[in-house]
């Protein structure tokens, strides 16, 4: 039987999204949906973004509905898409606690991805670790099977989370026979694309970091963080040579321009590498490659926000586009739920 082709996203609402979710994910996620290739389903994560969030209830709730807003604004379609509510949908919990036999503490302890975050998080939690937050792949794997998902587009920085879901998944069909897909996770192949840089050259861009553009700033808002970026402090004078690499002005001039950018507003130069180029040579401004970045950026973001500010007035609509995929993604989980009980043994009442 050839296999559906199903893919399964998510983005925790901790905050509203910004130019990294749409070089990454964003722009990936309405790729596939409009292909009309995949079955595609949206989850905003509000549990497990409680995890890490406990105590702050509204913080999350809150940010349910700006993450469904920013998904409807960049092409999320509801028509071709399931975008839903992951606390809701309560067969995932149960899902994920059968699956919690299937791993030992000790691979929980050693996935990278939770390592990793764990060391970032280090000041906020000191030794008070939620158990959640170990376990947190294998809720994500619940997510991934309930929906039988084949593709999983995840950062570079999920790939182990998926490796331990695919790990779950083998397993299970050993034990008790094949009844989970087996997801693949697929990552941005713009390798420029995959981490774009903090506003202020850091390695990652983050909401707590405050170095990021949010896909819901004004106009002013982009123009201003533009003209306080970093770019290579050793780029002093005009004509001295500049780094391109590590510099996130050209980093997002690499991800978000288009051709047409450079014929409106920087015809001089046939495209990126040229303009890369004589900034490497010497001789290229600063004030000028950014006065450049945020004309690209506001021809990219303008029809986003225009969009997102029709949708926020009408937040019972969002809402109620929420409430009807969360019923379609519960009538998908609760199949699967079925199976695998019944795989399990569990089904004495049938
Ligand atoms: N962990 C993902 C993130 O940090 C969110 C997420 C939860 C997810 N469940 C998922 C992503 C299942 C892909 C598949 O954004």
């Amino acid at each position: 039987m050839e296999q559906e082709k199903i893919v399964l996203t998510g983005d925790r609402p901790t905050g509203s999204l910004h130019i990294g979710h749409l070089s990454g994910a964003l722009r990936r996620r309405v790729a596939m949906q409009n292909s009309g290739e995949y079955k595609t389903f949206v989850m905003i994560a509000d549990a497990q973004a409680l995890i890490d969030n406990a105590d702050n209830p509204a913080k999350v709730r809150k940010n349910v509905l700006e993450v469904a807003l920013d998904n409807l604004a960049v092409g999320v379609d509801p028509q071709k898409s399931t975008l839903f509510v992951q606390s809701q949908v309560s067969e995932l919990t149960e899902l994920y606690f059968y699956y919690m036999n299937l791993v030992t503490l000790s691979r929980a302890e050693r996935n990278p991805t939770v390592k990793s975050e764990l060391a970032e998080k280090k000041e906020k939690f000191g030794v008070s670790i939620p158990l959640g937050f170990l376990t947190y792949p294998i809720s994500q794997t619940a997510d991934i099977t309930a929906f039988n998902a084949t593709h999983v587009p995840v950062g570079e920085d999920q790939l182990p989370v998926i490796e331990q879901a695919q790990e779950i998944v083998q397993k299970f069909n050993a034990i008790y026979g094949p009844t989970l897909v087996m997801p693949q996770g697929i990552v941005e192949i713009n390798e420029k694309a995959r981490r774009l840089l903090g506003t202020d050259g850091g390695k990652k861009m983050g909401k707590s970091l405050g170095n990021v553009i949010n896909l819901s700033d004004d106009s002013d808002t982009i123009a201003k963080k533009i003209k306080d970026m970093f770019t290579d402090p050793n780029h002093l004078r005009v004509s001295d040579p500049g780094e391109t690499e590590n510099n996130p002005v050209f980093q997002y001039i690499s991800v978000f321009s288009k051709p047409e950018h450079f014929q409106a507003f920087l015809p001089e130069y046939a495209g990126y590498e040229e303009l890369a180029e004589h900034y490497r040579r010497g001789g290229l401004g600063d004030v000028k490659v950014k006065r450049f970045l945020n004309e690209v950026m506001q021809d990219v973001l303008r029809p986003i926000r225009e969009k997102r500010i029709e949708l926020a007035k009408d937040p019972a609509t969002v809402w109620e586009i929420l409430r009807s995929g969360t019923i379609k993604a519960r009538e998908q989980a609760a199949s699967t739920l079925k199976r695998v009980k019944q795989a399990m043994q569990l089904d004495y009442f049938t």
